[in-house]
């Protein structure tokens, strides 16, 4: 038996995924092509403060116990320090990031946040797809079924699963979600069932109507 990336992947995908269509967000609200009255910038505040935590929480998992797991498991096969200095290189723009956020909240000015929320859409994107080519061979060959155990429960633990089934349902393809269906037996379906509706409505609140129909 291997280690199961998928969560992982679908994890990261949503990270990526979320980047990318808030940057998109805040240019079309700063140039006026789409409105948020208070309720709505709220929201959107209150999503970019989530999204940042997840972020963060991700790669401080990464960092105290996946790091450890490789090194120990996979030695001189690889060097960590590159994916190490992206983590600290992102810290400080989800810091400024979430501030802008709560500035936002209240001004409904989204200008500020458009060049900071491009920048992670691309940091993220490139640290990503770096990790996963480097990364995914080394953990598969190396790396023991229930070292990677523990790590998935670092990186799921403080998780909400009310927004993070929903999420990973939002962003695995057809086929994948099957897989997650078989991994995680009924209970998904039943969660799913219980958390999809007001996953739903958020992601319509923040990205517009047409989202997570
Ligand atoms: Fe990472």
């Amino acid at each position: 038996m291997t280690p199961e990336l998928l969560g992982f992947q679908i994890a990261h995908r949503a990270m990526r995924g979320e980047a990318r269509r808030l940057s998109v967000l805040a240019t079309e609200l700063a140039e006026g092509r789409q409105s948020a009255d208070t309720n709505r910038a709220g929201a959107i505040s209150a999503f970019i403060a989530r999204m940042c935590a997840t972020i963060h929480h991700h790669h401080m998992s990464e960092d105290e116990v996946l790091w450890p797991v490789i090194e120990r498991s996979a030695g001189a096969e690889v060097d960590l320090r590159d994916l190490s200095d992206d983590h600290s290189a992102l810290d400080p723009l989800l810091a400024e990031i979430n501030g802008q956020a709560t500035t936002f909240a209240s001004t409904g000015d989204a200008s500020p946040l458009v060049a900071p929320l491009a920048r992670l859409a691309d940091m993220l994107d490139e640290h990503i797809e770096e990790e996963e080519r480097l990364l995914f061979p080394i953990i598969t060959k190396y790396v023991s079924v229930a070292d990677w155990k523990r790590v998935e429960h670092a990186v799921r633990k403080g998780s909400d699963v009310r927004v993070e089934l929903p999420r990973m349902e939002e962003y695995a393809g057809p086929e994948e979600l099957a897989r997650l269906r078989r991994l995680a037996g009924p209970m998904l379906t039943v969660m799913l069932s219980l958390f999809r509706g007001g996953y739903r409505r958020r992601q319509r609140l923040v990205f517009g109507p047409l989202a997570g129909a």
